[in-house]
């Protein structure tokens, strides 16, 4: 099987190869204290050997289950938040036919999402066309208390039992969460649902590769043994044993940290692929809650090309001067299309005719990797050789550890979060939740 590749020459200029290669003691160093299980955080290093250590049985367990909601449902529920629902939405944009919501012979339910936000539209529309459909829910919660999708459950709850049945429901209803503890666990044990454990030592962020990530993508028709072979061969490309010029995530974790040492505060991780633009928006979580923290940490951001050339492309050639940018590059569409020859040609473009779009896009992305150059961004270049279930393995597992090795060069724990808890401490005082009174009287003084 081919395996990503990652080129940084042209990232070279802004900083030099030197500078880079002078940190492999460093990098080997923070890759060895993951391994070691030394560091900050390293009661959180679960993700660490989850491609190798899943088995067999779980594999099938999760399997039988998705199988079973698959013959039930046709329309499934992943209610989840973070990195409860981004993991699984990007593999299943990744990888599902664009238009999947217009097929008609459907081989696969359609999976829906819940409780990634409070918005009552969405709800209210969710629960619309849920009326005339027999659906089942996914319920996701590692804490178990996170406010959007318990509420997001406590309404498709009452709505399924109404539909089916309380039995009918319960057999309907799968639920991801601790093993233990949490207000999910305790529901899911009094109710008798079928339930996934998420390892205490796994963060949600780094959680795709557990039940959280594989069940819902299992749901969607995706082969879950080819995702996690591919970060089971990256776990291997990636370990202690690679020399630092061969260990992509570690290659990658060092010229990023020189790069942000140069000034380059903001990453933009940049697709030519409409398909992988969840990819990215579950790289950000990953990034941006490991490494914003203590004051220090690139900004992680993201662009679909060439569809945000048309916006955002003014600023990424000619903006601040504090940008970098991360492509990935896909060598291997799954399709083909051919331009035709136009007898009137109007629009000019029969010398394209006899190529494929794939090379126009081939076109437009070295066109725009140089033009950016020039414009002063370094460029990073991540190829995956296909968008398989495979590939995206590699390319999760090549992130996570990448971003371990980063997140301790910077000198930061990358395995905790203290931050999101502000924002929901804030919302409960205002919400006037029972135990808050003080921070409600507090906050209600400031508006
Ligand atoms: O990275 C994290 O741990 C968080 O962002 C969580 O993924 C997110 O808050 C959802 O948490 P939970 O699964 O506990 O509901």
């Amino acid at each position: 099987m081919k395996q990503i590749t990652l080129n940084i020459d042209k990232a070279l200029g802004a900083v030099t190869k030197e500078q880079v290669y002078a940190q492999e003691a460093k990098a080997n160093e923070c890759l060895a204290t993951l391994y070691n299980g030394t560091g900050a955080g390293n009661d959180f290093l679960g993700w660490l050997h989850l491609p190798s250590s899943i088995t067999d049985e779980e594999l099938t367990d999760i399997e039988n289950t998705a199988n079973l909601l698959r013959s039930k449902c046709e329309v499934v529920v992943a209610i989840g938040i973070g990195g409860s629902y981004l993991g699984t939405k990007a593999v299943v944009e990744a990888l599902n036919n664009s238009f999947d919501f217009l097929l008609k012979d459907r081989k696969n339910p359609v999976l829906l999402y819940a409780g990634q936000n409070i918005g009552e539209d969405y709800l209210y529309e969710l629960s619309e066309i849920l009326k005339d459909k027999q659906f089942g829910i996914i319920n996701i919660s590692k804490s178990g208390t996170t406010t959007e999708p318990a509420l997001a459950f406590r309404l498709l709850k009452k709505q399924l039992e109404e539909a089916v049945g309380k039995e009918e429901a319960k057999s309907r209803i799968v639920a991801i969460t601790d093993a233990k503890k949490g207000a999910l666990r305790t529901l899911a044990d009094q109710e008798g649902y079928k339930t996934f454990i998420i390892p205490d030592n796994v963060g949600g962020r780094f959680s795709v590769l557990t039940p959280v990530g594989l069940l819902p993508i299992a749901v969607a028709g995706v082969n879950i043994r080819d995702l996690v072979a591919g970060a089971v061969d990256m776990e291997k490309a990636t370990g202690t044993d690679v020399p630092f010029a061969d260990n992509i995530a570690s290659i990658y974790a060092a010229t990023r940290n020189e790069l942000y040492k140069s000034g380059k505060k903001i990453e933009i991780l940049a697709n030519f692929h409409p398909k992988l633009h969840y990819i990215a928006e579950w790289w950000k979580q990953l990034y941006g809650e490991s490494e914003g923290k203590d004051g220090k940490g690139i900004f992680p951001a993201s662009v679909d090309l060439t569809t945000d050339l048309h916006s955002m492309g003014q600023w990424i050639q000619d903006g601040e001067r504090t940008i970098f940018e991360t492509v990935i590059s896909v060598e291997n569409p799954d399709h083909k299309v051919v331009i035709d020859t136009d007898s009137d040609n109007l629009d000019g473009l029969n010398f394209l005719a006899g190529k494929r779009v794939d090379e126009v896009n081939k076109m437009a992305e070295l066109g725009t990797q140089l033009a950016h150059v020039d414009g002063g961004v370094p460029n990073l270049k991540i190829t995956l050789p296909d968008v398989s279930a495979y590939s995206i393995g590699q390319l999760f597992y090549f992130f996570e550890i990448g971003c371990g090795i980063s997140g301790y060069m910077l000198g930061v724990n990358p395995f905790d979060q203290p931050g999101v808890e502000a924002y929901k401490k804030n919302m409960f005082a205002l919400l006037d939740k029972p135990g808050f009174e003080k921070e409600s009287e507090e906050i209600k003084a400031r508006l």
